[in-house]
């Protein structure tokens, strides 16, 4: 079966205008349809870079090499704003992601934008408040709100523009383990009921336990990609760049370093408690 990927870049590379250095140097990868991408990499390393030129909002330039490709369509001048309509991107700052005066209005705003008629819009944003569990606040002043929920409602917006791919930009480091938590199960329901693909850039290693792929980027490449299991294996590389692995693929090789064997196929918090115990059983 053939991989049907939803993002293709080949050979991208960018530049800010002023810096000496590449932000992003030469990058390849693919994002398969309806899968869940983790990116991460310490400050600098180009991670929101590379999120701002799939969206289009900067400009890698058109050369015969490189090109990024989303849903098929190739990124240009003249395809951006189709892009855009496919890609819905949350950013860190739940508190700049608001126009609106009330959370219906705010996630109105997009399709207000795409001409959507009143009629339509009148469906389509208490479908899409209802899909993040804030219709109660339908009204509310998005000033109101917690992180979490305005991160919510910041969801709501992409969700009601029906895009196929979501990326959150460190979208959940701002909120409290609650917020973040909820924020990450509505972006996995979203994923599940409409084969969202997801990309999320984060800092919170943990949390990529939820991807099928992580990207490592540093100093504007990947250095290295694959499942979060093959990845996390590498934890001399990560360590070199500053990068902690997840706790229980710290204790699994503080274990195994100790001569106790861990089979590798354990592969999760879970999976290594339980192992231990039977383990303690069995003496
Ligand atoms: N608007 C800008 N103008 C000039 N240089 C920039 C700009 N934004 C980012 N850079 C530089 O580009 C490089 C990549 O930055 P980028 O923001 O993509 O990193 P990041 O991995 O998202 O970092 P963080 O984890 O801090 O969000 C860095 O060296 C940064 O200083
Ligand atoms: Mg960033």
């Amino acid at each position: 079966m053939t991989i049907d990927n939803i993002i293709k870049i080949r050979n991208v590379s960018f530049t800010y205008p002023d810096a000496k250095e590449p932000a992003i140097n030469n990058v390849t990868f693919d994002i398969e349809r309806g899968s869940w991408t983790s990116i991460i990499g310490h400050n600098g390393s180009g991670k929101s870079t590379i999120i701002r030129l799939i969206n289009g909002l900067l400009d890698a330039g058109e050369n015969a090499n490189s090109k990024i490709e989303v849903d098929g369509i190739r990124l240009t001048q003249k395809t951006v704003w189709d892009i855009r309509n496919r890609v819905g991107v949350v950013f860190q700052n739940p508190d700049n992601q608001f126009v609106g005066a009330t959370v219906a209005d705010d996630v109105a705003f997009g399709l207000e934008n795409r001409g959507v008629s009143r009629l339509e819009m009148m469906k389509i944003v208490p479908k899409a408040i209802a899909a993040v569990g804030m219709s109660e606040y339908a009204d509310s002043e998005p000033g109101s709100l917690s992180g979490g929920q305005k991160q919510r409602v910041a969801i709501a917006g992409i969700i009601a523009i029906k895009p196929k791919i979501i990326i959150l930009d460190e979208a959940t480091s701002m909120l409290d383990p609650d917020g973040r938590s909820q924020v990450l199960q509505i972006v996995q329901q979203m994923k599940d009921k409409y084969g969202l693909t997801v990309i999320a850039i984060t800092h919170d290693i943990d949390e990529t336990a939820l991807a099928d792929q992580v990207l490592v980027m540093n100093d504007g490449q990947i250095v290295t990609q694959g499942k979060p299991e093959s990845v996390f294996k590498k934890t001399k590389l990560l360590n070199e760049l500053g990068l902690t692995v997840p706790f229980f693929q710290q204790v699994k090789k503080d274990l195994q370093s100790n001569a106790i064997n861990i089979p590798n196929t354990i592969n999760s918090e879970k999976e290594l408690i339980n192992y231990l115990c039977q383990l303690n059983s069995k003496k």
